[in-house]
């Protein structure tokens, strides 16, 4: 039987699905191209043995901190288990102990990465046609397509120099409310975000928490970038550890702290829910009814290694990723660096330079698009990402993001060669923009 694509739902056409494709394909068919578009961490740190041991102390901790038998242990490990997972006390000693983020382990989710959380967190939001999502433009595309999945529109609030324009989130709050929708959260990224590599400053994360309270309004924080400030630049408080009247909902993802392979995240939603007969419970509990039924539960030899990583490392990350800190600020200064060399002033190539985090914006004066990209990865050897994929509304994006996680410094060198001459040769093709 042949289907009609028209008759599945219609995120499987939408450019958020197709845009994680797309950026996997380009990669796999110019494999020899230096990659600066893959946000993954860096691979040379990958400890071959280090998941087996993280497994066997993970064991030891559920038989001597957790006083199970054999049998248990066992159990535990290989069998089916519980929907909010089995490493929640873990994620909540480490949330302390790095973010100053103290909860209830009950309101710890842990999911099958980040991804899951979104999912689970929009499908939650999305009860009626009038939901809608406010997300800060450019915004991750996994958001965007994890909001397509549940039929939740998406509406852009401007960054702004400072991450979140406070006055467009107001005014995007009280426009959906006056159309009649119902503006369910702010999803944002305050620190080091992907793709813009922007962060909110502390004193615009009271705010935004304030004006979530007077709008009633709840905060969506992602955080998988917040380990890496460049340089020893001190870490800001994140949204959830300002957080005083559980505005905020929560999502971390191991996947660059720790190993992205074992596909480990986790939300923190401690906010009360009422339901008509007075019962109250947490939002982490209805969110582990949907996930019951999206994965079962987090695969725990998996969640195994992540506990048994945290507790190798007296649940502090901060600790573990001193190394890996300090290669991506390496990279990123060799990458800005670099662009200052082959862009010198008068260039109209610009660039920001992020405080931290995997990834930098360069802005050209053409737009940026998937032919181009692909003209980059032929002939000049390059990869990285249009900027266009992290907008909703398909114009034209005069930018492209930079990746410095998973490159060495020669790689980085070679792949802004190849930019430069795709950048120059582009130039020269085009007509000079009139004034
Ligand atoms: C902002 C953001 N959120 C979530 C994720 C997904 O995290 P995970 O791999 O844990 O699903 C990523 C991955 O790149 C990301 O950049």
């Amino acid at each position: 039987m042949d289907l009609d694509l028209a008759t599945l739902h219609p995120a499987v056409d939408d450019p958020a699905l197709n845009s994680m494709n797309f950026l996997n394909e380009v990669s796999q068919h110019w494999p020899d191209a230096v990659s600066l578009a893959a946000g993954r961490p860096y691979e040379e740190f990958f400890d071959d043995d280090a998941p087996g041991r993280w497994l066997d102390r993970f064991r030891r901790h559920l038989a001597d901190d957790l006083g199970q038998d054999p049998e248990q242990v066992r159990r535990t490990l290989f069998q089916y288990g519980r929907t909010k997972g089995i490493i929640h006390h873990l994620i909540a000693r480490n949330l302390a102990v790095d973010e100053d983020v103290h909860v209830d382990p009950e309101a710890v989710v842990v999911t099958v990465g980040c991804q899951e959380a979104m999912l689970l967190v929009l499908r939650a939001l999305r009860a009626g046609p009038a939901d809608v999502l406010l997300a800060v433009a450019p915004t991750y595309v996994g958001l965007t397509g994890a909001a397509r999945l549940v039929d939740l529109p998406v509406r852009p609030v401007a960054a702004g120099p400072a991450g979140i324009d406070l006055a467009d989130l107001r005014a995007q709050v009280r426009q959906a409310r006056d159309e009649g929708l119902r503006p369910r959260a702010c999803y944002v990224m305050p620190d080091f975000a992907n793709p813009s590599g922007t962060s909110i400053g502390v004193a615009d994360r009271r705010r935004l928490l304030d004006l979530a309270a007077e709008e009633d309004l709840l905060l969506i924080e992602d955080n998988p970038y917040g380990l890496f400030p460049a340089g020893d630049a001190d870490r800001v408080p994140t949204l959830k550890a300002l957080d005083t009247r559980r505005r905020v909902v929560y999502l971390g993802s191991f996947a660059k702290t720790v190993l992205p392979g074992a596909r480990i995240g986790y939300l923190v939603a401690d906010q009360r829910v009422g339901g008509a007969d007075g019962a109250v419970g947490l939002f982490a509990d209805q969110l582990a009814k949907i996930k019951s039924m999206v994965s079962v539960n987090t695969s725990p030899l998996a969640q195994a290694v992540i506990g048994g990583a945290l507790l190798e490392h007296d649940c502090s990350l901060v600790a573990a990723n001193r190394r890996e800190r300090a290669a991506y600020t390496r990279n990123r200064d060799h990458l800005l660096a670099g662009l200052r060399r082959r862009f010198p002033a008068g260039s109209p190539v610009r660039w920001n330079a992020p405080a931290g985090g995997f990834f930098v914006v360069v802005t050209v004066p053409f737009p940026v698009d998937d032919v181009l990209l692909r003209r980059s990865a032929e002939r000049y050897g390059v990869l990285w990402t249009p900027m266009a994929h992290f907008y909703d509304d398909g114009r034209p994006v005069d930018a492209l993001r930079l990746s410095v996680s998973a490159v060495t410094p020669e790689q980085i060198d070679l792949g802004l060669d190849g930019l430069a001459a795709l950048i120059t040769d582009e130039l020269t093709r085009r007509p000079a923009p009139t004034p």
